[in-house]
């Protein structure tokens, strides 16, 4: 394995050299045509080029260039879907070699579907190490949330299923009933029956109005009370779904004793405890999954995003072998398990593993972290920084006594910094929270570079807010 180690200058080849470099304005000419091209076209659904305005032609690790020959260092490795890099050379090589054979096996084995599946029954955590299964059934994470929702139907009581305020676990109907954020769910309702939201402990804005210093877990009491007190109106709900970490709402960070206090209620109650990692998980957060951050071991995880290796669509769930009682055909769909995305995906994992992708996210995310807490002393709008590895979160207010969402000057920040060349993601509640999810290969140069650019620009539109 040590010769596997590659050093920082190997590293850095994985990127464009120079980044970030910015040689026109952003759009560029070009970027604009297409964007134009975009908006007559595509769907009004489109969002992300409202914010990010340019068209891109390639990624290459940590960076990306757009069509004018802009090179930007991205914070966002396509919402942590690329931890290995873009087009990184090595997953890339497998794909290609397995495109030239085939593609679109349904659930008909391949040797690339065995190596995927042999890879996560590796890495799973825990005691499900050794003693899992995966399914594999629709390419997105919603879907890998719908298999969950029923994987606790089927295995338990009841219908219902718990799951989180801030929570994001997509937009199928079963997953965006399991989602918390009202706007993307009130033009749908009704989706799926039965889910329960409860409160998550996002301890900057504690939902009991509690300091960290004088909490007492009201949150976990709070579910306890739900399931002990016989007039609470929950009726045995037959799952549990939570992110360990959450990510879309602002990289939210719970008590370690409220993840431990979710795993021993679901235990006492029966309930399937599943935790959706498909955006915490492969070695985000420092760990190989969020889970672990907490010393338990959930009865399943999602798993999605990163799973696909360099952004093939490839979701499912790993889960504790007891539970596969489900029957041919329970989960199924055209795609259940693409053979590019196994072959990328086992890839990914083993690039991971040989040049200690793990270890390094929670390296250079603590020198992240301390980075961005050095600033929030600085200025007066950051209210917050969180983050575990390279999964980190930088809270914009008003100001800091009020907590006052600011989500304009986040708005501002993101933009210059697009103009300067370094693609800031933009999460939470009110949008107001800075994500930084770049891939696990981006050099210390890079990072620093980027953090550098973000600092300048916070600075500078700290004094004008
Ligand atoms: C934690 C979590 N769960 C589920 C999903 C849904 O995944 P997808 O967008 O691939 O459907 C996401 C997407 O961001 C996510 O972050």
């Amino acid at each position: 394995m040590e010769g596997n180690i590659i050093t920082e200058a190997e590293f850095k080849e994985l990127h464009f050299q120079g980044a970030p470099k910015v040689i026109t304005e952003i759009p560029g000419p070009k970027s604009r045509a297409i964007l134009e091209k975009q908006k007559l076209l595509d769907s009004s659904v489109v969002s992300y080029p409202l914010t990010y305005r340019f068209a891109l032609e390639v990624g290459k690790g940590a960076t990306l260039m757009d069509v004018d020959g802009n090179i930007f260092i991205d914070f966002s490795a396509g919402v942590s879907v690329c931890n290995v890099g873009y087009s990184n050379p090595d997953v890339l090589e497998v794909v290609k070699n397995q495109a030239d054979k085939i593609i679109h096996t349904l659930d008909i084995p391949t040797q690339a579907r065995i190596d995927i599946l042999e890879a996560l029954s590796k890495i799973a955590p825990g005691n499900m190490k050794g003693n899992s299964r995966v399914v594999f059934g629709g390419p997105t994470g919603s879907d890998a949330v719908e298999a969950a929702i029923k994987l606790a139907k089927i295995n338990k009581k009841g219908y219902r299923i718990i799951t989180f305020e801030g929570g994001y676990h997509g937009q199928t109907s079963g997953s965006l009933a399991a989602t918390a954020k009202k706007s993307y769910k009130e033009n749908y309702i009704p989706l799926i029956p039965g889910i329960v939201h409860v409160p998550y402990p996002y301890c900057y804005r504690c939902p009991f109005g509690k300091e960290a210093d004088a909490c007492d877990m009201e949150c976990l009491r709070y579910i306890d009370h739900l399931f002990e007190d016989p007039y609470s109106g929950l009726v045995q709900p037959a799952g549990m779904i939570v992110e360990p970490i959450q990510g879309e709402s602002g990289i939210i960070i719970p008590p370690k004793k409220f993840i431990q206090g979710l795993a021993k209620l679901c235990q006492e109650n029966d309930v399937l405890f599943v935790c959706d990692e498909i955006q915490a998980g492969l070695g985000r957060t420092g760990k190989w999954w969020g889970c672990e951050h907490f010393d338990v071991t959930p009865d399943a995880i999602t798993i999605a995003k990163s799973i696909g290796g360099i952004g093939f669509p490839l979701a499912g769930m790993i889960y504790k072998k007891e539970f596969d009682v489900w029957g041919p055909g329970d989960h199924a769909g055209t795609f259940r398990g693409n053979v590019l995305g196994c072959a990328a995906g086992a890839a990914a994992i083993k690039f991971t593993e040989e040049k200690r992708l793990v270890k390094r996210s929670a390296e250079l995310g603590d020198y992240a972290f301390k980075t961005l807490k050095d600033l929030q002393d600085e200025v007066n709008h950051i209210g917050d920084v969180r983050g575990k590895g390279l999964f980190l979160g930088v809270e914009f207010v008003e100001d800091k006594d009020t907590k006052k969402p600011a989500e304009d000057l986040l708005k501002k920040v993101v933009a210059k910094c697009l103009e300067r060349g370094v693609v800031v993601w933009k999460g939470g509640h009110w949008i107001n929270v800075a994500r930084f999810i770049p891939a696990l290969t981006i050099t210390k140069e890079l990072l620093f570079k980027g953090l550098e650019i973000f600092s300048e620009v916070v600075k500078e539109l700290d004094k004008t807010s």
